[in-house]
Order: C-alpha cells, then sequence, then structure tokens
C-alpha cells in the first residue's frame, strides 16, 4: 500500500530568472531566461512525494487568482488530494522572484500572500485524513501559529512529524518538541537553535528534546549530517551534474518523508532523501524538476 502523507504547506508561483551571475547591490545585469512555474516548499514537497509513489494530501490556501489555477493544475496533475486547499478570498496567490546563476546557485524572496492566511479550522477540516496518514510534514512558508498547530495534529493523531525549518526562522522550545525530525540547512540551524557560528552538532543537540528526536542538517554536496541525543552521523550525497539547486532541500524533505513512510530505517531513507535531492538539481526549477520513482530507485541501485 502507498506510503501516507500529509503535507501542510505553502504553494508559490516562482518567477525564475536565469543568468551568469548574480548582479551586485545597485548593479543591473542581463538575465538569459525567464520561467514562470509552480513552486512554494510545500507544494514541492507534495508534488516530490506524489512522483514517489506516495498517497499525498495537501493542505494550503492560495488567492482566487491565476497563480491560484496554476497550484490546482499541478496538484490534479500529480494525483494529490486538494480536498482541503483552501481559495482565499482576500489574499493573493504566493509568488517567489528566483534567481539562478550558472553554478546553480539561488536567491530567493517570497512574498507569501494566501499562504499566511491558513487557520485551524483549514487543518480541522482534514482532520480524519491527518488520523490515516503515516508522516506529517510542515515547513516555514506559512503563518508560525499553523506550523505548531499543525504539528500537534499530527503527534496527537500518532504520525511521524517533520519540521523543515525553511526558509530560517526561530519558533518556540515546545513547538520543536513536537517535531520527530527536524531538517535545517546549517544556515537555517544557526537561527533555529540560536546559537550563530557555533559546531553544528552541538546546535543541533539543543534542539532535541527526547531520545525519538533526530536533527538532520543538510549540506548540500557534502551530504547529510543526522544527530540524535546518543548518535550522529553523515550520510554522503550523490554526484550528479548540478543545473539548478532550487528545490533541492524539498526534493530531500519528501524522498526521507516517503522513505521513512514505508519503514526503512533512518540511514536508508537519508540516503532515499540524497537521491532525491540530487536528481531535482539536474533539471531547471522545482516542482517540475522533481524526479519520478524510478530514476530515485536507479540511482540508489548504482551506487550499491
Ligand atoms: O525551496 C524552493 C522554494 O522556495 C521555491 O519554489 C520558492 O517558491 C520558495 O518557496
Amino acid at each position: 500500500m502507498a506510503a501516507k502523507i500529509v503535507i501542510v504547506g505553502s504553494f508559490n508561483t516562482d518567477l525564475t530568472t536565469y543568468m551568469e551571475r548574480m548582479p551586485r547591490p545597485g548593479e543591473t545585469v542581463y538575465g538569459r531566461e525567464f520561467v514562470i512555474g509552480p513552486g512554494g516548499k510545500g507544494s514541492n514537497q507534495a508534488v516530490a512525494a506524489a512522483r514517489l509513489g506516495a498517497d499525498v494530501t495537501f493542505i494550503g490556501r492560495v488567492g482566487q487568482d491565476v497563480f491560484g489555477e496554476m497550484g490546482l493544475k499541478i496538484w490534479q496533475d500529480e494525483g494529490i488530494n486538494t480536498d482541503f486547499i483552501v481559495r482565499d478570498p482576500n489574499h493573493a496567490t504566493g509568488v517567489a522572484p528566483i534567481f539562478v546563476e550558472d553554478s546553480g546557485e539561488n536567491v530567493i524572496v517570497v512574498a507569501l500572500g494566501a499562504n499566511q492566511a491558513i487557520q485551524k479550522a483549514d487543518l480541522d477540516a482534514a482532520a480524519e485524513i491527518i488520523a490515516q496518514a503515516d508522516v506529517l510534514v510542515t515547513q516555514l512558508e506559512i503563518n508560525y501559529d499553523m506550523v505548531a498547530y499543525a504539528l500537534k495534529l499530527g503527534k496527537e493523531k500518532g504520525l511521524r512529524t517533520i519540521l523543515n525549518p525553511a526558509p530560517a526562522g526561530t519558533l518556540p522550545p515546545d513547538v520543536v518538541a513536537l517535531a520527530d525530525y527536524i531538517t535545517p540547512n546549517e544556515t537555517e540551524l544557526e537561527v533555529l537553535s540560536k546559537m550563530p557560528g557555533g559546531e553544528f552538532t552541538a546546535q543541533a543537540q539543543s534542539l532535541l528534546t527526547t531520545d525519538d528526536q533526530t536533527v538532520m542538517v543538510t549540506m548540500g554536496s557534502k551530504g547529510v549530517q543526522y544527530v540524535r541525543k546518543n548518535d550522529s552521523g553523515l550520510i554522503p550525497s550523490f554526484k550528479v551534474d548540478v543545473v539548478d539547486t532550487t528545490g533541492a532541500g524539498d526534493a530531500f524533505n519528501a524522498g526521507m518523508a516517503v522513505a521513512l513512510a514505508e519503514g526503512l530505517e533512518l540511514r536508508d531513507a537519508l540516503a532515499f532523501g540524497n537521491a532525491t535531492a540530487a536528481l531535482a538539481c539536474t533539471r531547471p526549477g522545482t516542482a517540475r524538476a522533481m524526479p519520478h520513482r524510478d530514476e530515485v530507485d536507479a540511482l540508489l541501485a548504482k551506487s550499491k
């Protein structure tokens, strides 16, 4: 049976410009190509999880505008349950101008719009579906009260909960304690732990309340470092030809969530997440760059 994943999070329309290099402050540079496509950390994770074979419900808000239609289209195309998507009458769909340079690195500005208007009632409406799921995933592109509420609902219903604290932000310790898995990159770890410039094992340890929690620090081409109260280890990344790293973190979270929901043990789940992220970096875009299950399985098989 397919793994059941609930994702509470954002949809943004990504407005991506590809260029040789980023402009410096005050400088104008020529862009090479401009692409409009579906994005948003929550939605990217939902698309990736669906392509990996999971049964995915996405809970979020978009505006009553053309960008909102773009979200509905990709979710319907990917077979994602949209029963709990609200078309917000008062806010525009989130947008994210993104700049990607030839090295594959990116910078992003997110105007959250309707993502910030998600309410408890949106989640309560999905209580039955949440109760039947294996894993719940959320991120920080919705209002933080709803991040806390989503994690609380997930724990109450007995799910495994994943907090992807991106983009960087701080949350009260009692909210972080509701996450079984916490998946920051190095910058996000500094901000969440409020230990800037520190050593990342200590930063990660400071987030752990129970023996059951795991912090997974995503470090790009260096791999993923996991830290538990009494254990830690590095799972190396896969070497690929990088075209665009935007959405790599989302791919990792989705892959890892699906693998855990399917019963893989921690290190294998992390390798599965790494393979999903590596493949997402080999093509431009975010949601549209997410790999399918056969590609991930093939990459993992090649590495054995
Ligand atoms: O993680 C990548 C995503 O961050 C983009 O799709 C953009 O919308 C921002 O949310």
